[in-house]
């Protein structure tokens, strides 16, 4: 009997992947018909201590330090085993993908919390999730197509129950196909890979009232089918009221009160972009502190009733984020203007000479006066009103739910009383629990796709899964 993996999402393709590199076959479900949930919407990348790529780029880190940043993030909520082995297995889950699958995750960015760059993307023209998901999803087409014995993927495919049987074993699979007729798969093994729950008004309303009017970033499947599925089942869900709500998603100005945002990502204050308050047109946060302080700064500092601030980045940005600023662009979310046409068109308070002085001041002090990190800082040299700059209006959007299925460091999901729920059980990526506690770094939900998403598949085959 294959392995089930719910979800298509990286967490789902690098579970599927693993179990196809240890001989296992596999069942892919999704209720979406394409490939990729949130997964393939990642902007930034993500994170690996002691990578090859941060060796060549002559980054010190190691797997303590990135612990460490975490656990600091996560403020004593969370299960801290979980952080240790998502912080020692990241080098090995940056280099899973490079030597298995080709990603050159050859560029580094400084996110907000880590002490230093940490999170991985490919220099070239894609996105990373969208690179990663890609590449991960190729490879099971390919085998689905030439031994569909080995891996089948099951589209529009909505996955409603999991049975169990004697002795708490796993012994099969529910769900819905496009005509909504009820398909049973038989199994030993299921992954759950379903993701979040940000998109759920329902959700947030029970878990996090105080988030259900706020725009979001995630995609309409977020609505944690498989938080709510597993605790029927009698798993433990923890840090489920704990919501990331990201500082930067992008105003759109042809439609600033739409529901669904695209995000400014954390890379783009990683390499360099600062945040203007638009009643005073002067910096007030570390723009590279953890999401929860600056966006609780935005909330408790810019305008009441629209949350908004000004992302504002020098030129040097477009060498190292062309692309993106590209598609931004594109959309109409940033533009290229001077300091003097900023000022003007969002009637900041302040003049264009002051601008330029402040972000000259800004670029040069020899401390920051908000504690930001100094190698980030690049406006370039003699600014004046005339210099270029990139702008996008921003506000903080429901981004990832922290809380979910309470795992153990094998990926097995644990019950109330801390025990394996059932021989069979894992649940690996967003819908799992505790790996981020209160606050989650960015660049780590990549990395827990890979990391929990692999180690289930380990286990699974360890326990003589479903070999061929
Ligand atoms: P997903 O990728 O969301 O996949 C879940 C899949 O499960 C979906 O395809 C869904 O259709 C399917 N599913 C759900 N319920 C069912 C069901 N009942 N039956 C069958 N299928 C089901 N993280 C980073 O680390 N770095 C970044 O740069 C980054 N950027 C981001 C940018 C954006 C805009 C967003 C929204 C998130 C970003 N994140 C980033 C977070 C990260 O992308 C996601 O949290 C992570 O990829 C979740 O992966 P997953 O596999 O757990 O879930
Ligand atoms: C971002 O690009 O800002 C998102 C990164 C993440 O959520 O990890």
């Amino acid at each position: 009997m294959s392995t089930v993996v719910i979800g298509t999402g990286l967490a789902g393709l690098a579970c599927a992947n693993q179990l196809l590199e240890l001989n296992e076959s596999v069942v892919l479900l999704d209720k979406t018909g394409t490939i990729g949930g949130n997964s393939s919407k990642a902007s930034s990348g993500i994170n690996g201590a002691h990578s090859t790529t941060q060796q060549e780029l002559k980054v010190e880190d190691t797997a303590d330090l990135f612990f460490g940043d975490t656990q600091k993030s996560a403020k004593g909520l969370g299960s801290p085993e979980l952080m240790k082995k998502l912080a020692e297995d990241s080098h090995l889950a940056i280099e899973w993908l490079q030597k298995n699958f080709d990603l050159k995750l050859d560029v580094l960015a400084q996110l907000g919390g880590h002490s230093v760059a940490r999170t991985h993307r490919s220099s070239g023209k894609l996105p990373p999730g969208f690179e990663i998901v890609s590449t991960l999803s190729k490879r099971l087409k390919e085998v689905a197509e030439s031994n569909p014995e080995r891996c089948k993927i099951l589209l529009n495919s909505t996955v409603v129950d999991v049975k169990l049987g004697e002795g708490k074993q796993i012994t099969g699979v529910v769900y819905k196909d496009e005509s909504g007729k009820e398909n049973t798969l038989e199994t030993n093994n299921v992954v759950f890979c379903t993701g979040g729950f940000g998109f759920s008004k329902e959700m947030l309303k029970k878990y996090a009232p105080e988030c259900v009017d706020l725009p979001t970033t995630n995609g309409p499947h977020t609505t944690g089918d498989g938080q709510r599925l597993l605790e029927t089942l009698g798993a433990d869900l923890i840090d489920m009221t704990h919501i990331q709500v990201h500082p930067t998603g992008f105003v759109d100005p042809a439609d600033p009160d739409s529901g669904s945002k695209f995000l400014a990502a954390e890379a783009l204050r990683g390499h360099g972009g600062i945040l203007l308050n638009p009643i005073t047109g002067k910096r007030f946060v570390n723009e590279l502190t953890t999401r929860d302080v600056v966006t609780e700064a935005i909330q408790s500092q810019c305008p009441k009733d629209k949350n908004n601030a000004y992302l504002v980045m020098g030129e040097g940005i477009y060498e190292v984020y062309k692309n993106n600023l590209d598609f931004y662009m594109f959309k109409k979310l940033v533009k290229k203007v001077t300091i003097k046409e900023f000022v003007e068109e969002s009637k900041l308070p302040i003049s264009a000479e002051d601008l330029a002085k402040d972000l000259a001041t800004y670029n040069t002090a020899s401390a920051d006066e908000f504690g930001r990190s100094l190698v980030t800082r690049n406006f370039g040299d003699n600014i004046t009103p005339e210099t270029n700059i990139f702008v996008g209006q921003v506000t903080p959007v429901v981004h990832f739910t922290m809380g979910g299925a309470k795992i153990d460091t094998n990926a097995a999901v644990l019950d109330k009383n801390g025990n394996p729920l059932a021989k069979g059980l894992y649940a690996a990526g967003e819908v799992s629990g505790g790996v981020h506690g209160a606050n989650r770094l960015g660049g780590s939900s990549l990395l827990e796709c890979v990391v929990y998403g692999r180690t289930a598949a380990k286990c699974i085959a360890q326990k003589g899964g479903a070999r061929l």
